[in-house]
């Protein structure tokens, strides 16, 4: 742990520490506000929680703040880049690291292609919006190859390379929009709440396609329940799938290092970001099923839907406006995040070290962030993903239980060490959050299951191949 804190010091791969708690609130909202909201409230809605979605924005948020008092007290005892990648190796040790690093992919470079894939959806209906179509081989539902979702990966790639304080301004213009129209959509639309619309609040539960076969959550097949959909069973279904909305608070963590006071201010940040998001995301959740019957809502833009559907289009439009700087900045802190993760493990030779070199003049890894931003570009232009936002999720939850672990595992080898935030209850508060978070998992559909265990296969081949072999705890002991 203090080889960790130490290796923040040494010259050639020290980040330049310029963030405040104010900046880490907004890159935590710029994050987390997104497809979450701006999509998956209306498909959620519609397919599986009626207007009950609001309830499963709830649950999800209590998970969240759960495994959030836990990142927390882990990012003020080891303010060090990588996250949850940076806390197992405190604890646990190189391989469970590593395999939450692996995993880490799953949440933040698929996630970030996945967002600009949902970029692209909404930059093309808004271009068609003034009479410019792009061609379907180029964008829309299915293109062959997506451009715009490839064109704002190497954009935000580029600020990203050019400096921490730099994406931190971008960012916040962006997310002053999405906040904006966040509000609009929220007190506009109390205008025209129509009380019938939230009964029943929970519809009967029914059998439906979205949830058979390997799309059946994996409870319901090991409880041998005929899936369903709606009811109680489908508001968790449903919080399983909303709990996209939230991710991103845990990405607060990894730019610990580039905070001034890290200590004080990554809590804060964690903390407060998620508040923030838990409180909108229930009153625009609410104001959306009001608005319209949930059978009808829109499952790819349903917030502008709904102004289209009661009457005023212009409305529509500026919400797509935000709604296109609010995905722009999830796919910019995704990126950061994952840089930094892939930084803390290259520096400790799971990764090539050479990647962990912080260019001169940016004080950013400048290599390592363009090779994934490749990486992400090929992904978002070429790959079509759709359910795999549930993949992202699955990666994320796992990753929040081994923290929660972790807090347990630290307190216990570690009581001598300065935690600047204390998670409360403990160890009871970290049980919670394990159980809360493997439930939710227990929540996604089985083909989820399989596709997550598959990766995780093929990251401990990777390890056994390369990282074993070269890490610094591995050559140490053999000089
Ligand atoms: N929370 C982010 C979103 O909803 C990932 O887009």
């Amino acid at each position: 742990m203090e080889q960790s804190i130490r290796d923040t010091e040494a010259p050639e791969h020290q980040l330049r520490k310029r963030l405040t708690a104010l900046d880490l609130t907004v890159f935590g909202i710029g994050v987390i506000v997104g497809t979450g909201i701006f999509v998956l409230t209306g498909q959620v809605a519609k397919e599986l929680a009626g207007p009950a979605v609001a309830v499963s924005f709830i649950v999800a948020g209590v998970v969240c703040g759960l495994a959030a008092l836990c990142y927390a007290e882990f990012a003020s005892t080891i303010p060090v880049a990588g996250s949850a990648y940076t806390f197992s190796f405190a604890t646990l040790g190189e391989f469970p690291a590593w395999v939450i690093g692996w995993d880490l992919i799953l949440e933040l470079a698929l996630a970030a292609a996945v967002v600009s894939v949902g970029w692209s959806g909404y930059f093309a209906s808004m271009l068609s919006s003034v009479g410019v179509h792009l061609p379907a081989s180029i964008a829309g539902d299915d293109p062959v190859v997506n451009v715009p979702a490839i064109l704002i990966v190497l954009l935000l790639t580029s600020v990203l390379v050019a400096g921490i304080k730099l994406s931190s301004r971008v960012n916040l213009v962006l997310v002053i929009t999405k906040l904006v129209v966040v509000l609009l959509v929220i007190v506009a639309g109390l205008f025209f709440i129509k009380g019938a619309n939230y009964t029943p609040f929970i519809p009967e539960p029914v059998p439906t396609a979205r949830v058979e076969g390997l799309k059946a959550p994996l409870i319901q097949l090991i409880f041998g329940v005929t899936p369903v959909a709606f009811g109680v069973i489908g508001i968790f279904a449903a919080a399983a799938i909303v709990f996209f909305a939230f991710i991103g608070f845990d990405i607060v963590a990894t730019a610990a290092e580039e905070t001034i006071n890290p200590q004080r201010d990554v809590p804060r940040g964690i903390i407060g970001s998620l508040a923030i998001c838990t409180i909108l995301y229930v009153a625009v959740s609410l104001v959306v099923v009001g608005m319209q019957p949930y059978s009808q809502l829109s499952t790819s833009a349903p917030l502008s839907d709904a102004f289209t559907a009661v009457g005023h289009p212009w409305l529509a439009t500026i919400i797509s406006i935000g709604a296109l700087a609010g995905l722009t900045t999830v796919v910019l802190v995704l990126l950061l995040g994952q840089t930094r993760v892939l930084f803390a493990m290259s520096r400790d030779g799971l990764l090539p070290r050479s990647l962990a070199r912080v260019h001169p003049t940016f004080g950013t890894p400048a290599r390592l962030t363009t090779v994934i931003g490749v990486a992400t570009m090929a992904l978002a232009g070429f790959v079509s993903f759709g359910e795999l936002a549930e993949l992202v999720n699955i990666g994320t939850l796992f990753a929040f239980v081994v923290v929660s672990l972790g807090v347990i595992v630290l307190r216990r080898t570690r009581p001598d060490l300065p935690r600047a935030f204390r998670t409360p209850l403990v160890p009871l508060l970290p049980i919670l959050s394990v159980l809360a978070c493997v439930y939710l998992m227990l929540n996604l559909p089985v083909q989820t299951w399989l596709r997550f265990i598959i990766w995780m296969i093929i990251g401990v081949v990777v390890y056994f191949a390369y990282g074993y072999w070269h890490s610094r705890a591995h050559r140490e002991v053999t000089r």
